[in-house]
């Protein structure tokens, strides 16, 4: 029986907790903090599902106590499954997480992801029990995915019973994509951006320069919208996670020595055209791969540990030059043509204490594996 508990340390804002593994989860949960509704089954109840589409003209939200009530508590047993990202994410590590797993600090205080995306690093830690009695805070600049996030946490069971009323049609795509999230509640806003990130093209997220999300319809035969274990396991590994909207800079003020931060930015561009880095309307240019070169260096100077991925390129090779850098392979995943999609060398660079462990650890394994040396920069 995995009960979960938040421990009373309390340190910069958020919590040391313990979180359950993916075997049984103990249903009767007492809430603490902000979390509202019950890691409970609604199973049943959500049978008699209303549809979220009323004819193909107007779309309706179904009403809170017409999809189930989340608050009622049920003591049954729940199987987990392991936890995972439960969105598909552009850039996602999870081809990389051998080597990311192989490259986390032998030991480190606080855990911190300022770039969090799907948050592949994060579960997979999760699941092997490696963030277990630690303060965990997830970023993005992303207000839509870390919305989502907090519903998941805190309102798991209602998203379930709202997504699970959702069509994988194309109308209904399109009238879920026009609405304005900002005029519909967290569990409705929640609900839209897994049902588009599930039904659209590829699974991009991608705005326009107004912040409009504006991908096409993916036209898949089946899409899995709603996946109510992987919502759940998701939901319990999150409890007592910090989940806060902000840009790569904030992790400068929460972290302190000891703590562990993992840097996933959007890469810096393979070729003009190769890359994806527009999850929002900005982007992310030279300046912010410099920017971010300077802050992980000083977080480093500072005692924290960083791990960061990018890709290998001559400007990442010369903005962490003095860092640990280590050039491993993985497959790409975003690529406009598929026949691109072959194993390509990426970059995880190091600095702080990590920088020194995996520096011993490089020179233990010599010849076997070595640092990458810088190529030239033209
Ligand atoms: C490569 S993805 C992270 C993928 C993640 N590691 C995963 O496993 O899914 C990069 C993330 O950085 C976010 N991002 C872009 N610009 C940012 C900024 N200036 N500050 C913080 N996050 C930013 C994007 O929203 C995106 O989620």
């Amino acid at each position: 029986m995995g009960c979960v508990s938040l421990s009373a340390d309390v340190t910069h804002g958020f919590q040391s907790r313990t979180i359950p593994h993916s075997a049984s989860l103990s249903i009767r949960t007492s809430r603490t903090g902000d979390a509202q509704d019950a890691l409970t089954h609604t199973r049943d109840k959500r049978s008699s599902k209303p549809s979220a589409l009323a004819g193909h003209g107007e779309l309706v939200f179904p009403a809170e106590g017409e999809i189930g009530d989340a608050q009622e508590f049920v003591s049954e047993p729940t199987v987990l499954s392991p936890a995972r990202p439960f969105v598909k994410w552009a850039g996602g590590k999870r081809q990389l997480l051998p080597e990311l797993l192989d490259r986390i600090p032998q030991s480190f205080r606080h855990y911190h992801e300022p770039f969090v995306g799907g948050g592949a690093l994060f579960f997979a830690l999760c699941e092997q029990r490696r963030l277990d009695g630690k303060a965990v805070r997830l970023t993005d600049i992303n207000i839509e995915l870390i919305n989502t996030y907090r519903v998941v946490r805190d309102r798991v069971e209602t998203l379930i019973a709202l997504l699970s009323t959702f069509q994988n049609d194309e109308a209904f795509y399109y009238h879920m994509r026009a609405l304005d999230p900002s005029q519909l509640d967290p569990i409705q806003r929640a609900a839209r951006f897994i049902y588009l990130n599930k039904t659209c093209f590829n699974g991009l997220f991608r705005e326009n320069r107004q912040g409009r999300f504006n991908v096409p319809f993916g036209h898949y035969k089946t899409a899995q919208i709603c996946a109510p274990n992987d919502l759940r396991s998701a939901s319990a590994a999150l409890r007592g996670v910090c989940l806060e909207v902000a840009g790569f800079h904030d992790v400068e003020a929460s972290s302190q020595p000891g703590d562990f931060v993992y840097c996933d930015p959007p890469y810096a561009p393979v070729s003009r055209t190769a890359s994806f880095t527009a999850y929002n309307g900005c982007g992310f240019g030279d300046e912010d791969q410099q920017k971010l070169a300077n802050l992980v260096t000083q977080l480093g100077e500072r005692g924290v540990s960083v791990l960061l991925s990018n890709s290998a390129v001559p400007l990442t090779y010369v903005l962490y030059r003095a860092l640990h850098v280590e050039e491993v392979l993985a497959r790409r995943a975003i690529n406009s043509r598929g026949d691109r999609r072959g194993h390509v060398p990426e970059l995880l660079v190091a600095a702080g204490p990590l920088r020194s462990e995996l520096r011993k650890r490089a020179a233990a394994a010599k010849p076997a594996r070595s640092e990458a040396a810088a190529p030239s920069v033209r």
